[in-house]
Order: C-alpha cells, then structure tokens, then sequence
C-alpha cells in the first residue's frame, strides 16, 4: 500500500518524538511491504520564526493533498505569557483544524499495569480502565465570536453550535460505542447552558437510532469529579470543544504519565494524528522525552489506513517495552532510556529482531548515563 503522510515536527520535543514514530511507521513499512512517503511541513513556534505566519498556506495544501498527517508538538514560553502577543503558535493548530474541518478529537484512555504504582489514583480505581473521549473540535467557545471593547475594559467569546456540528461527531461516537461496550455519556452543562441543552436534545434524538447503545448525561463539574472517582464506569464520553479540552487532560494523567497517551482528529479532509502531550520546552533536544504517545499515534494512524494488524503489532511493540521496564524519564526517573533508543527497540521488535528473553547487553549500553 501507497501512502502520502504530512509531518509536522513542530515545537519543543514535538521534533525528537516524530521522528521516533516516522522511525516505526518505516519499520511497519519494511515488514509488510508498504510505501510512506512524508512530506515534512511548518506550525507553530517554529512557523512563525520561519515564516511569520504560525501556519503558511504551504503546510495547508501538503495536508489536503495527504492521506494522513503526524503531527508533534505546539507552544513555546515566550508566547504564554504575553497576553499581547499577534501572532500564537496555538492559532496554526486551531486554523488547520477549521481548515481542514477535523471535527473530532479521539483520545483513548488505558492504563498499563507496570505503571500503576505512577497513577495519581490507587490501583484497584485504575484497574481495567479503558475509555476513549470524543471531543467537538471547530466549534464552541473557540471559534465564536471574539471581543474586546476598545478601552479593555471587557471581554467577550461567543460559544455557538449548530445541530449539524453536534450530529456529525455524535453519530461517530454512538458507533464507535458499538464497536465497544454500547455505552455513551454525554457531558454538558445542561443546566446552565443554551448550547448543552441543544446537545441533549440532539443526542436524545440520535439515540433513538441506536437504541442497542445505552446512553447518560452527566454535568461537566460532576464528570470531572467522577472521572477520578470512578473512571471504570465510563465506555465512549461525548463531549464539545472546550469541556473536552480540559476532561481529556484530567484523564489523561491517570494511566501514570501523560507522555504515554495517543490522539487522532477526524473529520472531513485527511484525519491528523498526535501525542496528547504539549512541547515541554525544558525537555527538547535532550533525548528524554517519551515517544510513546507519538509512536502510539502513528498506531492510531495506521488504524486509520485500514492497516489494523500493523496497528497491531506497534501497539504490541510499545507494550512489550513498558513490560521490561524500557521507558523514559518521566517513567522511571533512574533507570531511564533515551528517547531514541525506545524508538529504536520498537523497530527492532517490529522488525522481528527482538525474539524471547531479551539480551539486555546491547540495549544497556544505550541507556542514561545519568544513573
Ligand atoms: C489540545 C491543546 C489545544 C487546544 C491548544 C494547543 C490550542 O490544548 O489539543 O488539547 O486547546 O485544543
Ligand atoms: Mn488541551
């Protein structure tokens, strides 16, 4: 199978992570005879110190014209805290997905049991927790209307949602309940807010279309509460744009690092893949960031390719690593391997290189020096 993948490296560890699942997704290749081939485009800080623009016209034509795009990391420091501040990395992310009407945002959510002793919340909460969070990502308070009075005295940003807009994800998430364990919750405002009561309405309606799939509603400040109470009771959440910014980092630090976890964001055009993570600019360039949310991303990429047991085998891979405690600094913050060598060590294990016990000799040498 021929493929044509757009890169964006982006900022901060954004670079070292996509190259460690560009690394795999060549080692998939090998192994099962397909051809990806990358076109490497600009977002973010690094757009705007090449180009000006955080995202140029150039990175929107490459990603129409590709299949798929893997994409790493946005933010830099100097941007966050000048309120000032024109042009923001963040605008390129948010104005490729409008252009490219990537409506849904996919962020599974598991946990490992070797990394259960790394969760905030005790093991017998974790154990078996296996979720996925689809959040609306071009429209509601992101995207409405923006304000300020000339004198700066007030501000304004206007959420908006078409029953379109919520019916279009909505049947995306009813089917992949079906797929899972026929269960969906909503989660809103619904008892404060317009555009949550609408939600309801039109996720009542749908539901009648798929009555094998059990639904609830849950209020957004109770879901945040529950997610850490109880975060085994949940199958597929539904949720708009900014609720689901902030649930899915909530739920995201539950399986131990949040360097681990995967997201895709479908829509119309070519669907987008990357590491829930941000850039962390302390990390970059120091080899010891976790790859495995970009690598597990590349995985969800190939789902979406329709190349399951590749997906498969990446998936495998990255599980086998965790297993013999090969993970990075934010995993074990002693006996910790560099970025690139995780990379390398799922290559090899997808390249059939790694059979049985494990020769840890070799893979020794590669490790921190720091120890
Ligand atoms: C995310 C990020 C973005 C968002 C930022 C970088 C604009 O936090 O993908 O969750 O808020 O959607
Ligand atoms: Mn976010």
């Amino acid at each position: 199978m021929k493929k044509r993948i757009a890169v964006i490296e982006g900022d901060g560890i954004g670079p070292e992570v996509t190259r460690q699942a560009v690394k795999v997704l060549n080692a998939v290749a090998a192994a099962f005879n397909h051809e990806f081939d990358y076109t490497y485009c600009l977002m973010g800080a690094d757009a705007i110190d090449k180009t000006g623009t955080p995202l140029p016209d150039e990175t929107i034509d490459i990603c129409l014209k590709s299949d798929a795009i893997l994409f790493g990391a946005i933010g830099h420091p100097k941007y966050d805290n000048d309120p000032a501040a024109k042009v923001r990395p963040e605008q390129g992310l948010l104005k490729l997905r409008k252009s490219l009407q990537l409506y849904a945002n996919i962020r599974p959510v598991t946990t490992y049991s070797s990394l259960f002793h790394l969760s905030p919340l005790k093991s017998k909460n974790i154990e078996g927790v296996d979720f996925i969070i689809y959040r609306e990502l071009t429209g509601g308070i992101y995207f409405g209307k923006k304000e300020t009075a000339a004198d700066g005295s007030q501000a304004s940003d206007d959420c908006t949602y078409t029953r379109e807009e919520i019916e279009r994800i909505a049947h995306l998430a009813f089917q992949h309940a079906r797929k899972r364990k026929n269960k969906l919750t909503l989660v809103d405002k619904a008892n404060v807010l317009e555009t949550s009561r609408l939600w309801r309405k039109v996720v009542q309606e749908l539901a009648l279309q798929y009555s094998d799939v059990a639904v609830d509603y849950m209020f957004v400040d109770n879901a945040a509460m529950q997610i850490i109470l109880n975060p085994k009771q949940f199958d597929v959440i539904l949720t708009e744009n900014m609720f689901g910014d902030i649930i899915s980092d909530e739920a995201s630090v539950i399986s131990g690092s949040l360097g681990l976890l995967p997201s895709a964001s479908v829509g119309k055009g070519a669907a987008l893949f990357e590491p829930i993570h941000g850039s962390y600019p302390q990390a970059a360039g120091k080899d010891i960031a976790n790859p495995t949310g970009s690598i597990l991303s590349a995985a969800m990429l190939l789902d979406h390719l329709e190349l399951k047991e590749e997906a498969e085998l990446v998936r495998d891979a990255v599980n086998w690593t965790l297993q013999n405690s090969f993970v990075t600094k934010d995993i074990d913050p002693v006996n910790f391997y560099f970025t690139s060598t995780i990379g390398e060590l799922i290559c090899d294990y997808i390249s059939g290189k790694i059979s049985g016990t494990v020769n840890t000799e070799n893979i020794e040498l590669r490790k921190s020096t720091i120890i």
